[in-house]
């Protein structure tokens, strides 16, 4: 039997260690908290992605009284993004929320079928994708989705020998 360690390493800095570009992708998701659409949950989460053109697009959580309906705000904001820009790779992605107005104490973690679309997203960008989860205080930085959805499906998954 063999083990395999998958533990991924994560950065985590306070809002002032950012880099420039990593401060402009972080400011602009949390501009477009004030977008969501959350009236059922009233968690207002906003997601950011940089382009390697220098673009930033938004997108903001839109929820719907069929509760399947509504969207995430990465899911949003990666999807303009692809079908805006489908030939510019995403660079970086920021994820942050707000609750009662306030940037929430915890992060902001993506689910599982956002996890899913990133990983889509890095596939066609063909290098990492930067993915920023911001709290009020602190940011995780992930080089990649391998870190939050590791041993992931990709259209490679599907190549034979
Ligand atoms: N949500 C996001 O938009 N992104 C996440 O990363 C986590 C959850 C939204 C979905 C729903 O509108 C609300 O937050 C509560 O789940």
């Amino acid at each position: 039997m063999k083990t395999l360690n998958i533990g991924a390493k994560i950065q985590i800095c306070s809002h002032i260690e950012l880099t420039n570009d990593q401060k402009n992708v972080v400011e602009a998701a949390k501009k477009a908290t004030f977008s969501s659409y959350a009236p059922y949950s009233h968690y207002n989460v906003g997601a950011a992605v940089l382009l390697d053109n220098g673009i930033i697009i938004t997108g903001s959580n839109q929820e719907n009284a069929a509760f399947p309906s509504g969207l995430c705000a990465e899911r949003t904001a990666l999807f303009y993004a692809g079908s805006q820009y489908p030939d510019v790779p995403i660079r970086k992605l920021a994820i942050i929320a707000r609750q009662n107005g306030k940037i929430t104490k915890n992060i902001c973690s993506p689910c599982g079928s956002c996890r899913q679309v990133i990983c889509e997203s890095e596939y066609r960008a063909g290098s990492p994708i930067e993915i920023l989860l911001c709290s009020d205080t602190e940011i995780y930085i992930f080089q990649g989705i391998n870190g939050l959805l590791p041993f992931n499906f990709t259209s490679d998954s599907m190549k034979t020998d």
